[in-house]
């Protein structure tokens, strides 16, 4: 039975991929903040006979990482999944919530990249041994597509300073990774989930959580050695980077 870990797992985009690997009887490491009060994570991890387990895990938290880590150690991981993230304070779409030019916040600044960069980081050193146990070797970081230069001027716009700032960083650190862990077989890539109808992307986004899951996981289930070249999106698509 192959198995996954994904971090953020108790809502949004990482509760509906929590979902879908479970329904496919993978074993499932379901990793959250604060499991007591991940009610509907704990009610999927209670029906699946032992399948899906929940662990506490804090991406800024260097030491609860370390813990999942030590706990962990000869469990082969298949897939390991970050996806929790942060985008700031507010959403996009409030008011104030645009991180326009003129108007950064370096306190959340710093505190977007110690979950969006440094979070993922840790989380690939602490169980890079785990993936290379295991048979299907890959890393998925979710980045958003605010972290392709490439886009910028040609369709989209500036703004999200802080946040846009970390997924770009979390795309070099990826690409990074993919070229130093491909010698031991792992496949690493950065993939744009779309903008999704969650806590995050709020209710006026484009496509809702399941389309965004469905798709992130078929591109995850046909990814091949030679895809760690492309920033890839939900729907099968590349993006520049
Ligand atoms: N939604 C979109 O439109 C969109 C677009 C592009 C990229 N993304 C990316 O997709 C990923 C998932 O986003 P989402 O839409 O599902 O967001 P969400 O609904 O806001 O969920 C964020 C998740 O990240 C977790 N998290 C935040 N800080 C954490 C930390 N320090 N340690 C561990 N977990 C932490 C949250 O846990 P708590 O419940 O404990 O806060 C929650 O599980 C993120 O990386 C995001 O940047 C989303």
């Amino acid at each position: 039975m192959p198995s996954v870990l994904m971090t953020g797992a108790n809502r949004g985009l990482g509760f509906g991929l929590m979902k879908l690997y479970a329904a496919e009887g993978w074993r499932v490491f379901a990793c959250c903040r604060d499991p007591a009060k991940a009610k509907e994570l704990n009610v999927v991890a209670a029906a699946s006979g032992g399948k899906v387990t929940v662990h506490p895990l804090d991406v800024e938290q260097h030491a609860s990482v370390d813990a999942l880590a030590k706990a962990l150690v000869g469990q082969p991981i298949d897939v390991l999944l970050n996806v929790a993230g942060y985008y700031g304070p507010k959403i996009v779409t409030e008011p104030g919530g645009l991180q326009a030019f003129g108007e950064s916040d370096y306190v959340d600044w710093a505190r977007i990249y110690k979950v969006n960069v440094m979070g993922p980081m840790k989380v690939c050193e602490s169980f890079v041994e785990n993936v290379a146990a295991s048979v299907q070797k890959k890393i998925i970081n979710i980045s958003s597509i605010v972290g392709s230069i490439g886009t910028i001027g040609h369709g989209y716009g500036g703004n999200m300073y802080g946040y846009r700032a970390t997924k770009a960083a979390l795309n070099a650190i990826t690409r990074g990774m993919a070229e130093d862990l491909k010698a031991r077989g792992i496949t690493v890539i950065a993939m744009h989930p779309g903008w999704v109808r969650t806590e995050m992307g709020g209710p006026s986004a484009d496509i809702d959580a399941q389309t965004s899951v469905t798709g992130m996981k078929k591109v995850i289930d046909g990814l091949k050695p030679a895809d760690i070249d492309a920033f890839h999106a939900y729907d099968g698509s590349t993006l520049p980077w």
